[in-house]
């Protein structure tokens, strides 16, 4: 069980009562007072070990029970999230000039997507709070991961999504049974009106950012990214960024780790960003300490799944990225397509466009070489499968032929 103290504003830094407060700072609003989840550190310490995590004998992100807010283990769902492959690229590593290259494959998670993390979480939470109806606004990931983890626990799931959310997601909102509103609008219309909603009807709210149990579940990638490199981190660490809590929850975990004493030194986070759709990169350029200033866009992106002009996380965001040495770097549409054909190719694992933004984010980067010998990891966040119309834009069309030898040989 973990050690939870308290949830903290990330603007004013008042501590509040977990049993008092489900969501945002009531002093600082919904964007600028979101909260971050504290633990009893100094109990942590003396019953956290690198060995401890494996001894639980988990192979999945309840390995990191004890560094998770929850009351009992036993509303864990069968399903297995988190503890994906990390795989090395030592060829392609040398072709960028790094001394290694990871992918780490959250596509593989029980939705395909690194959404399936903060879930599983947020399900159990909703099971503690005795919320039996969970809601969320979503670009699609994080909808499907909580209409399958509702699905897996028994709950009711009820979904908001824009009309324009790839039809692979929404078809898995409707396998999983929840009940789906396509909303006439774009992701941030869909997100206010699941918060007056969740408010008028009593439902659990697990729309990101202002739920804080979130980032909890999504700093497991940053214990396993640790863990599987034997507690030696990559240098940099590349992530594609849309609402900004899975960046969030990558610092934090590693924040976590460091001060536990498993990890020597932090890796710098690097957000990546599509290009017409970044203020949290913009807020990044002009924030140097103190408040985070950020200025809403209207977001165009061909990645569906970071295309947010409203940016909820934007302030840990930028604040975690900040305090940890990151950055965050914006890619074109076109960079973030050939990218997926480029992971594709070189790799074998097949990235949704937001997942592959990660990949171009690595290239524009390395094309300044400054990650000349260092290691990097690229977090593959979403399967392809998820969105094959975007990638189909990219390739031809198969050879249609007559089933003859002859036909083959015509093509060849
Ligand atoms: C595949 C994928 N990658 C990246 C992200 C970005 O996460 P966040 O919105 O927390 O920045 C999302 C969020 O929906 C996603 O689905
Ligand atoms: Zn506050």
């Amino acid at each position: 069980m973990g050690t939870l103290r308290s949830l903290r504003c990330i603007s004013c830094g008042t501590e509040y009562d977990p049993a008092k407060l489900d969501y945002t700072c009531p002093a600082c609003g919904p964007r600028r007072g979101t909260l971050e989840v504290l633990y009893d550190e100094a109990t942590l310490r003396h019953t956290v070990t690198r060995d401890s995590f494996a001894a639980t004998g988990r192979a999945s992100m309840w390995r990191y029970e004890a560094l998770l807010p929850i009351d009992d283990v036993r509303h864990v769902q069968p399903l297995r999230v988190g503890w994906t492959p990390l795989y090395a690229f030592p060829t392609l590593a040398d072709e960028f000039g790094l001394a290694g290259l990871y992918v780490k494959d959250d596509g593989q998670n029980p939705t395909a997507s690194y959404k399936d993390r903060a879930s599983s979480l947020v399900v159990i939470k909703a099971q503690e709070k005795r919320r039996p109806i969970v809601t969320c606004a979503s670009t699609g990931n994080a909808a499907s991961s909580l209409a399958g983890f509702s699905a897996a626990a028994g709950l009711q799931a009820v979904i908001f999504v824009p009309q324009r959310a790839p039809e692979a997601k929404v078809a898995q909102l409707l396998v999983y049974g929840a009940k789906v509103f396509s909303v006439r609008g774009s992701y941030d219309d869909a997100y206010d009106l699941a918060a007056e909603a969740a408010d008028a009807f009593g439902w659990y709210n697990r729309s990101a950012a202002m739920n804080p149990y979130l980032v909890e579940g999504k700093k497991t990638g940053a214990f396993e990214l640790a863990e599987q490199l034997n507690w030696q981190p990559p240098d940099v660490v590349f992530v594609g960024v849309g609402d900004g809590s899975v960046v969030s929850g990558l610092c934090k975990g590693f924040e976590e780790f460091a001060r536990l004493g498993l990890i020597e030194r932090i890796p710098r986070v690097i957000g990546v960003q599509a290009e017409g759709s970044s203020p949290i990169a913009s807020a990044f350029s002009a924030f140097h300490g103190g408040r985070v200033e950020y200025d809403d866009v209207d977001a165009h992106s061909v990645a569906d799944s970071i295309c947010v002009g409203k940016p909820r996380d934007v302030v840990k965001a930028v604040t975690y990225v900040a305090r940890n040495g990151g950055s965050f770097v914006t890619v074109k549409d076109d960079e973030i397509l050939d990218a997926i054909l480029a992971l594709a190719r070189s790799t074998g694992v097949f990235a949704e466009p937001a997942g592959a933004a990660s990949y171009a984010g690595l290239r524009k980067m390395a094309r300044t070489a400054t990650l000349e010998g260092k290691t990097a990891a690229v977090v593959v966040t979403g399967s392809g499968l998820k969105d094959v119309a975007s990638a189909r834009q990219r390739v031809g069309a198969p050879i249609v032929i007559d089933p003859t030898i002859k036909e083959i040989e015509r093509h060849l």
